[in-house]
């Protein structure tokens, strides 16, 4: 079974603090928030930029104008100009991909020390015309005269106009997620409560860990350009004081009538950018470095998204514990993206059934129990948010970061993904 031999080593990670959208970072970009966070990752690990040579970085949506922002990274940071860069688009997988692609080329031998995370701007999302208005556009473009780039509007109408916004929507299916986890939580029985009592701990925990200091070591202080007068030393999105009750009098958004879905059981759209350092374990025991953790092992996987959209980690899984070498009971520590409440549930649920794992993976087993209660344990992307890009480095960050403080020697990164994709990634701490 594959596995990395020699190893890769997680150097260390960082974010910004996560916002939500349309607050504090509202006037900034993903660039601006990725080129910050790999300033300071940089420079807290202390290595001499000379010795990076790849900064892979992902991102959902892209800007039209910089749509390789990983280059631009790279250029807008000040880091050596000969570093290559290329961009990742994998939904919330994206980040997880930078990181196991860094991961890859390190294990092949083609680098030993590269950068790799993410970055999301939903503040700054690109407004696009209609097909028609756009077209004329160009054809008015192309036009010498005056009449003639006139004539070229002569078949728009006015509904033309309208600004096309990106959906966060399946264009197989035509569901949003948040009506795809509907969908999960109506077909596995998740129920409103359950999902309020997974919020609740998601806040509260969130909320501990910050109090507690946990998230000095993985985020960083942004000063907002360009006026910088604003500080931000926290993730804003965190409600401490969330209840159960107050979170069960909120309104179902993504089926009014039926639904159990709500703006507290749901990720919120968020601002903000993660990063990791990849080393080989020998370059970073040879500059004396000790790395927060390991990657062990991944996988990938991908369902039908008329299926339930959100299950791919559990397809994803089993086959990276195998790659491991692992069952689920070696696991100490265990973060899943938690997209939705009742994504996580439906997840769980699927992952402790031998009925899914006979039907559905082909395996005359489950794949294990987990308990809810047992994961995420300074919080997930609930409470703390949910830049798309920029959280599989988030998470992988905190579970090494959790490795180090439990003594735990195994972790585990479950994510899901728009086009029912998934990924499971296996860290250990030495
Ligand atoms: C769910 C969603 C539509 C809500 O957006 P929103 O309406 O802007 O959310 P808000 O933050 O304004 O919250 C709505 C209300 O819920 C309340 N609320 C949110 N979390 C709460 C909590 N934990 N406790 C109590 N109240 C809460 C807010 O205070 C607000 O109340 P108000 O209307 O009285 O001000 C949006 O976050 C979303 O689309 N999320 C899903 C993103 C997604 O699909 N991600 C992909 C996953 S892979």
């Amino acid at each position: 079974m594959w596995q990395y031999t020699p190893r890769v080593a997680v150097v260390r990670g960082l974010r910004t603090p996560f916002a939500k959208s349309g607050t504090v970072y509202s006037a900034l970009t993903s660039l601006d928030l990725g080129k910050m966070v790999v300033a300071e990752l940089v420079q807290r690990c202390g290595i001499d930029p000379n010795e990076v040579q790849e900064l892979i970085f992902g991102n959902v949506i892209p800007s039209v104008k910089a749509p390789n922002i990983a280059r631009e990274i790279v250029l807008g940071t000040g880091l050596p100009k000969r570093i290559p860069g290329y961009t990742v688009g994998k939904a919330c997988d994206s980040a997880a991909q930078a990181i196991t692609s860094g991961a890859d080329l390190i294990f092949r031998g083609y680098a030993d020390t590269v950068i790799a995370g993410g970055t999301e701007s939903l503040s700054d999302i690109p407004i696009l015309f209609s097909k028609n208005f756009s077209d004329a556009l160009v054809t008015a473009s192309k036009q010498k005269s005056v009449g003639g780039k006139l004539g070229s509007f002569r078949k728009v109408k006015l509904k033309d106009l309208a600004p096309d916004t990106p959906a966060i929507a399946e264009s197989t299916t035509g569901l949003t997620m948040g009506q795809s986890a509907e969908k999960m939580a109506k077909e596995n029985g998740i129920t409103r409560e359950a999902q309020d009592r997974f919020a609740l701990q998601s806040h509260t925990r969130a909320a501990a860990a910050t109090e507690n200091g946990r998230f000095k070591e993985e985020v960083m202080t942004v000063v907002v350009p360009p006026k910088y007068e604003t500080v931000v030393e926290t993730d804003n999105l965190i409600r401490g004081d969330s209840t159960l009750e107050g979170l069960a009098k909120l309104k179902p958004v993504f089926d009014r009538k039926y639904g159990t879905i709500t703006a507290g059981n749901s990720s919120p759209l968020t601002d903000g950018a993660a990063a990791v350092l990849l080393m080989s374990e020998e370059k970073a025991k040879a500059a004396g470095i000790k790395p927060i953790g390991f990657i062990k092992s991944y996988a990938y996987a991908a369902i039908d998204p008329f299926d339930q959209l959100l299950q791919g980690p559990v397809f994803a899984l089993p086959v990276a514990l195998e790659r491991a070498k692992l069952t689920l009971k070696d696991i100490n520590v265990i973060e899943m993206h938690e997209a939705f409440a009742a994504q996580v549930l439906s997840n769980i649920q699927w992952m402790g059934s031998k009925k899914i794992a006979k039907e559905k993976l082909g395996r005359d087993e489950a794949i294990g129990d987990i308990d809810p209660e047992a994961i995420n344990r300074t919080g997930g992307s609930i409470a703390l948010g949910h830049p798309f890009g920029a959280t599989g480095a988030r998470i992988i960050t905190t579970v090494c970061n959790e490795l180090q403080h439990t003594g735990g020697q195994y972790g585990l990164v479950t994510i899901c993904a728009a086009g029912g994709m998934g990924v499971a990634v296996v860290l250990e701490r030495e």
